[in-house]
C-alpha cells in the first residue's frame, strides 16, 4: 500500500524533473549544458530519464502538493523535508538520476550538485524507505538485463555516470554499485543474469579496496569474478571520454584478470619481505580457494592451486593439502 504509493509519487518526480530540464530556461541552461559539457548525449539522457530539480526552495513540492500527493509520503521518498515548518525541495539546484529497478519502476534518486563543493556532498541519494532497499539494488540493472543476458556477462562500476557514458559507448552489459560496499543480495541478483562478473572500479586505492573486499563474497556465490583496473586518477566514465569506445573495449579486454590472482598480486606487493605476512598471505589464499566448490569446479580449484604456488613460490603439495584442510573446516 504504501509502497504503490511511494511509486506513484516517484513517478510524477521523475517526469516532472525531465520536464524541468528540457522545458524551462533554468533546466536547459543548467541542467542541460552540464549533462552536454559531459558529453551525454539527447539520446542518453533521455533513456536513463535524466532530470534537473529548479534551484528554488519548493518548486517541486508545490506543484505535487496542488496535484494532492501526500505531504508524508512525499517526506518519506527522500524529495522533500521540512525546514522551519515548510516543505522544501531537497534536491534543489541539482541534476537527477533516477534509479529503476528491474522492470523500470523508479524506486529512488541520486542527486548530484553542479560545482563540488565543501558544504555540501556531491551526491544526495534517496534514503531507505518501503521500495527503496539499498543492499538489494544495483543501478542501471534494469537497462542492463538483455546485454547482460546475451553476453553472459555482467560488469560492475563504482557510480551512475560509468554507467551511463559505457551505455553510450555502446556497453550495455553494466550496473554500478554506487559507491557502497557490494552485498550478498546484490551478487545474487547478478547471479540471476549470469555467473560472470567483472569488476572495473576506479584506479585509486579505494577502488582497489573495494574490488579486493567483494571477492570471498563473490565466490562464495559462485561467480566468476574478473577485475579491470581503472588507471590512476580516471575511471570508466571519464576513461572512456578519454580513450574513446573501441579502445576501451580493447583495454578491457587485455586487462581482464582473473580475481584471486589480482588479490594475490596485491596483496603480495603489501606484504614484501614480512615472512610472517607472507604465511599469513598463503593461508588466506588457500581459504579463498577451499570457498570454490570443488565439485562443480574441481579444474578450477586445481588451477588455481597452481597458479598460486607459482606465484607465492612455495610447494603445490603444501598448498593442496592447506586447502584440504580448510574444506574440511568448512564442511
Ligand atoms: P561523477 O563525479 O559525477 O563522475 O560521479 P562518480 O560516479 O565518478 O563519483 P565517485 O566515483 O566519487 O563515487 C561513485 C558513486 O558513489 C557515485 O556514483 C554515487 O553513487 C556515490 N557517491 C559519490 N559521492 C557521494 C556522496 O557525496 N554521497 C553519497 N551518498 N554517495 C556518493
Ligand atoms: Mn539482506
Ligand atoms: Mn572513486
Ligand atoms: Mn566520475
Ligand atoms: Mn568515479
Amino acid at each position: 500500500q504504501i509502497a504503490d504509493s511511494l511509486f506513484i509519487i516517484n513517478n510524477f518526480a521523475r517526469e516532472y524533473f525531465t520536464k524541468t530540464l528540457f522545458e524551462t530556461e533554468e533546466g536547459r541552461n543548467v541542467g542541460l549544458s552540464y549533462f552536454e559539457e559531459r558529453g551525454f548525449s539527447e539520446e542518453i539522457i533521455q533513456k536513463f530519464q535524466l532530470g534537473y530539480c529548479a534551484n528554488e526552495k519548493d518548486t517541486f513540492v508545490k506543484t505535487a502538493l496542488s496535484k494532492g500527493y501526500n505531504l508524508e509520503y512525499l517526506q518519506k521518498t527522500g524529495l522533500v523535508s521540512i525546514r522551519y515548518e515548510q516543505p522544501v525541495d531537497n534536491y534543489r539546484g541539482r541534476v537527477i538520476f533516477p534509479i529503476h529497478n528491474q522492470s523500470g519502476k523508479v524506486l529512488g534518486f541520486g542527486a548530484r550538485i553542479l560545482v563540488k563543493s565543501d558544504r555540501a556532498p556531491k551526491y544526495i541519494n534517496s534514503p531507505e524507505n518501503d521500495i527503496y532497499v539499498k543492499h538489494k539494488v544495483l543501478y542501471g540493472t534494469y537497462f542492463a538485463r538483455h546485454a547482460i543476458d546475451k553476453l553472459n556477462e555482467c560488469l560492475l562500476v563504482e557510480g551512475y555516470t560509468d554507467v551511463i557514458s559505457l551505455h553510450q559507448a555502446g556497453i550495455e552489459n553494466v550496473v554500478a554499485s554506487s559507491g557502497t560496499s557490494l552485498t550478498q543480495d546484490q551478487l545474487r541478483l547478478i547471479k540471476k543474469y549470469t555467473k560472470n562478473l567483472t569488476i572495473l572500479y576506479d584506479g585509486d586505492a579505494a577502488g582497489v579496496k573495494a574490488a579486493l573486499r567483494g571477492l570471498d563474497m563473490a565466490i562464495e556465490e559462485g561467480l566468476n569474478v574478473k577485475v579491470v583496473l581503472i588507471p590512476d586518477n580516471e575511471d570508466p566514465d571519464s576513461y572512456v571520454r578519454k580513450i574513446g569506445a573501441p579502445a576501451f573495449r580493447e583495454f578491457v579486454a587485455e586487462n581482464k584478470q582473473d580475481f584471486i590472482l589480482f588479490k594475490l598480486q596485491v596483496s603480495m606487493r603489501d606484504a614484501g619481505a614480512d615472512t610472517q605476512r607472507k604465511s599469513q598471505l598463503v593461508n588466506e589464499i588457500a581459504e579463498t580457494i577451499a570457498r570454490i566448490d570443488k565439485l562443480e569446479d574441481f579444474t578450477k580449484q586445481q588451477d588455481y592451486i597452481r597458479q598460486c604456488s607459482q606465484l607465492l613460490k612455495i610447494d603445490e603439495e603444501g598448498l593442496v593439502n592447506l586447502v584440504n584442510k580448510y574444506i574440511r573446516e568448512r564442511m
